[in-house]
Parts: C-alpha cells; sequence; structure tokens
C-alpha cells in the first residue's frame, strides 16, 4: 500500500482503441508545449474551456508548478494557475471519437480539470516539482524504465488498463529512462465539491 498512489482496477477502457486514436491525432495533430527548448514536455490536449482556443495554448498547456531550482532553499513557482474547473468541453477534433467515448465515461467517475496525452521522450525526465492538485494517470504506451518518484518512493505504472490515481501535490518527478516515448492520458482531479446543504455537509463527487 502507497502514501502516493492508489490503483483503479475497475476501469472501463479499450486500451488499443485509444492508442489507436491517440497516434492518428499525433499524426494529424502533432504535440504542443509552453516551451519548445524544453523537450520532456509534450501534450495533446483534449479537453478545453467552452469555446475557447486559447485555453490550451501557452502556459495553460503545462500549468503552474512549484520548484526548487537550486541550492538556495527557495521554491519557486514557474507558470500561472490554470482554472481547471472550467475544462469540461472536449476538443472539437475529438467529437465522435472513442477519445469523447472516454472523456464522457471518466467525468461520470471523476471531478476532472484538463486532460491530456503526454508524451515522455526517451531518456528524458522532469524537473522536481509540485503540482496543485492529484492526477489520474492512464498508461498507454511505456517501458520499464519509465517511472514515478513522489517523494521517497519511485514506481513503474504498466499500460495494462488500469489508472493510477497519484499525489502531485507532494514533490514527484517522471523519468522515461526507457529507450521508447512513454505515453500517458493524464486527467486533473479536482477535490470533491463541498456542499452545504440544509446545515448538513455532503461531499458531492
Ligand atoms: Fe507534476
Amino acid at each position: 500500500m502507497s502514501k502516493y498512489y492508489q490503483v483503479v482496477e475497475d476501469l472501463e477502457i479499450n486500451l488499443e482503441e485509444l492508442i489507436a486514436c491517440y497516434e492518428e491525432f499525433r499524426e494529424s495533430k502533432g504535440f504542443s508545449t509552453d516551451n519548445p527548448d524544453n523537450i520532456d514536455f509534450n501534450a495533446i490536449c483534449i479537453n478545453r474551456k467552452p469555446g475557447d482556443p486559447k485555453s490550451i495554448s501557452g502556459g495553460n498547456i503545462r500549468g503552474i508548478y512549484w520548484t526548487y531550482p537550486d541550492n538556495s532553499g527557495k521554491e519557486e513557482q514557474r507558470l500561472e494557475e490554470v482554472e481547471e474547473e472550467k475544462y469540461t468541453q472536449i476538443c472539437p477534433e475529438f467529437k465522435g471519437t472513442y477519445i469523447e467515448t472516454l472523456y464522457e465515461y471518466l467525468t461520470l467517475r471523476f471531478k476532472l480539470g484538463r486532460v491530456r496525452f503526454l508524451m515522455k521522450p526517451p531518456r528524458s525526465c522532469l524537473s522536481w516539482h509540485r503540482d496543485p492538485e492529484k492526477r489520474l494517470h492512464i498508461p498507454m504506451i511505456t517501458n520499464g524504465g519509465s517511472r514515478m518518484v513522489i517523494e521517497d518512493e519511485s514506481f513503474h505504472m504498466p499500460a495494462n488498463g488500469n489508472g493510477y490515481i497519484t499525489d502531485n501535490t507532494k514533490y514527484h518527478n517522471f523519468f522515461n529512462g526507457g529507450e521508447t516515448s512513454r505515453v500517458h492520458l493524464v486527467a486533473t482531479l479536482l477535490p470533491p465539491k463541498e456542499v452545504n446543504n440544509g446545515g448538513l455537509l455532503n461531499i458531492d463527487n
């Protein structure tokens, strides 16, 4: 039992269809990044703010995070906060595809913000950082040398149809030490809404 992630074993997803769909869009759409000099981050955004293409451009592609860039012990913020709860519309190019089917299924089960395909090239590594929220990972294409490190724990997420809820609010990184690309579907998981209902505090997922 890990302190930092949990496995979701009952996801009803067709991984083969998801990968086929992703590969089609990788060809036609290509990856986005906020900084082309940074090779470790490559995304295809799946949802956006309704009618707002700008919501999947610039710093919104990666989103706010915090890191320790040097040995001074000073934590620094990078990029700006993203209005995650407003990402409620599938991007138009995915309408009618398996990606839309999966997106609708996931939004019934989880309270999601941004949903992205994230590709890490071979032998690449993210910064040591923390994010504002937890994430749901669905590994699609991976290798045994692709590992997430959260605090003092490292683990591999096999592409076997399971989902993984990772605590990205703790310091973490992800490295692909293999020689093939790694692709996960990654969704921001928003905290449950607190609803004050007649004096009773309900948790509405
Ligand atoms: Fe992160």
